[in-house]
């Protein structure tokens, strides 16, 4: 690197601008606004047990258990619906209509089992829905032939630009009280998410003596209250992993891909593990922080291909998600998201990918490139009534700012506030 003195200019007056604002006390980067009054509670919460109301079993013969939905195509008019029966495969047949028709379709799935270690899975069906109409509602039962359930969901709109849509953002979500809690505060939230993008880390159940996959479907009962009813996009995380060669199991992934399908083959990936969608005005693109992702991989080369996919003048919001974040300045999993950012970061900025959402580290924080920092700093001048602010700290703000992105422009830096 022939460059390297600009690093220190920039690393100087990235000093500066911090000391400055570290002066005022109360200021921090962090000024995207206050998204909730929601706080959790600080303590470490217990799993809730296993005769807990939230794992309650729906009660008839054979019926429909763990019931979740995920998009089934690129553009969402398709839904994969699943869900697994505990006595007998039963049928693996999807009824469903839209609200306004009195014509009912018919769809059929297959089912699977898997086994780990000494467990033995029930009947996990999988069925996709196609062809849908856009922004439609429509009704679904499952559990034909023995006890019926019944379902709706919503598809979203026609892909485009401007198409107003609500996205969920949960992750590492568990199955403790705090979860429930989770869960409740998503569906009592105002702003009513239509679909949740899951970062990764679904169930824990590996946390738990030989992997016990019966906390798998715990989990599977207790999301159902939400995932039967929008789509979860679903990410791995590492406690989905469920490598143990202790127990014989060695192939990664095995509950997690059994359980939860995902379009992976309409964005021609060759693993669940890494897709995209389109859903109304996003490009979203699901990564694995725990696949191989170096140079010539299967994931290296299907991203390689899927970023220029993306039309931006159809869908202005490119985001990604995965489970590992690439920056992370909390002492939990620091630095576990390098591979991935000396791998990917160049290729998120050259696409302009415009949020990375990631789990694992349970310590909320965001970070924006340092080219944002004059808007940062136009916006603390908004705010000036919340945050006492002196008038000198902050034309000094605004100079060095100023002057930070002159230099980042000079130099075509992109920079993250920590590199
Ligand atoms: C699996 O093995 C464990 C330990 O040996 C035992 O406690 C558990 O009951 C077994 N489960 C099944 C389903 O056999
Ligand atoms: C349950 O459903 C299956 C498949 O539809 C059927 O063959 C079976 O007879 C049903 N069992 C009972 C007890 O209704
Ligand atoms: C979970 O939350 C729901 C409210 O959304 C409540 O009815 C239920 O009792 C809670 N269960 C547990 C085990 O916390
Ligand atoms: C991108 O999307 C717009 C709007 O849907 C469309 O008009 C245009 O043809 C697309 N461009 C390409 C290269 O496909
Ligand atoms: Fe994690």
């Amino acid at each position: 690197m022939g460059l390297n003195w600009h690093r220190w200019v920039v690393s100087a007056f990235l000093l500066v601008a911090w000391a400055l604002i570290l002066d005022t006390g109360e200021i921090c980067f962090c000024m995207g606004g206050k998204t909730s009054d929601f706080l959790r509670n600080d303590y470490l919460s217990l799993d809730m047990p296993i005769d807990s109301d939230t794992f309650r079993v729906p009660p008839g013969y054979n019926a429909p258990q763990q019931v979740h939905i995920t998009q089934g195509d690129h553009v969402g008019k398709g839904v994969i619906i699943s869900w697994i029966s505990p006595h007998e495969p039963g049928s693996s047949t999807v009824i469903y209509w839209a609200e306004n028709s009195e014509f009912k379709w018919q769809a059929h799935g297959f089912f699977l089992t898997y086994k780990y270690f000494n467990y033995t899975s029930g009947y996990i069906h999988h069925c996709t829905v196609h062809n849908l109409e856009f922004d439609t509602k429509y009704y679904y039962e499952v559990g034909i032939g023995n006890t019926t359930r019944q379902f709706w969901f919503k598809t979203p709109p026609p892909v485009g630009p401007d198409v107003p849509y609500t996205f969920g953002l949960i992750g590492d979500l568990g199955q403790t009280y705090n979860s429930n809690r989770t869960l409740t505060h998503y569906e009592q939230s105002p702003a009513k998410g239509q679909t949740i993008l899951y970062v990764g880390d679904l169930s824990y159940a590996d946390d738990y003596p030989l992997h016990d996959n019966i906390r798998w479907d715990t989990w599977g009962r207790f999301t159902e209250r939400i995932a039967a009813y929008q789509p979860w996009i679903w990410t791995a995380g590492n406690h989905e992993i469920d490598f143990a060669p202790q127990l014989g199991e060695t192939r990664p992934f095995k509950p997690y891909t059994a359980r939860y399908h995902v379009p992976y083959k309409a964005s021609d990936s060759t693993s669940p593990l890494w897709y995209s969608i389109k859903r109304a005005s996003a490009y979203i693109i699901v990564m694995s922080s725990y696949s191989a992702l170096g140079k010539y991989t299967p994931q290296y080369k299907w991203l390689e291909k899927e970023l220029p996919k993306v039309n931006r003048t159809e869908t202005p919001w490119l985001i990604v998600l995965m489970h590992s974040p690439i920056y992370n300045s909390y002492v939990t999993h620091y630095m576990e998201g390098e591979t991935v950012r000396v791998m990917y970061e160049k290729w998120f900025v050259e696409y302009k990918v415009d949020v990375v959402f990631a789990g694992h580290v349970h310590a909320y924080e965001r970070s924006v490139s340092s080219k944002f920092l004059i808007i940062l700093t136009l916006q603390l001048l908004y705010t000036k009534d919340e945050y006492s602010l002196h008038l000198q700290d902050l034309c000094a703000l605004i100079v060095v700012s100023f002057i930070l992105y002159i230099v980042s422009m000079i130099f075509t830096l992109n920079f993250g506030l920590r590199y």
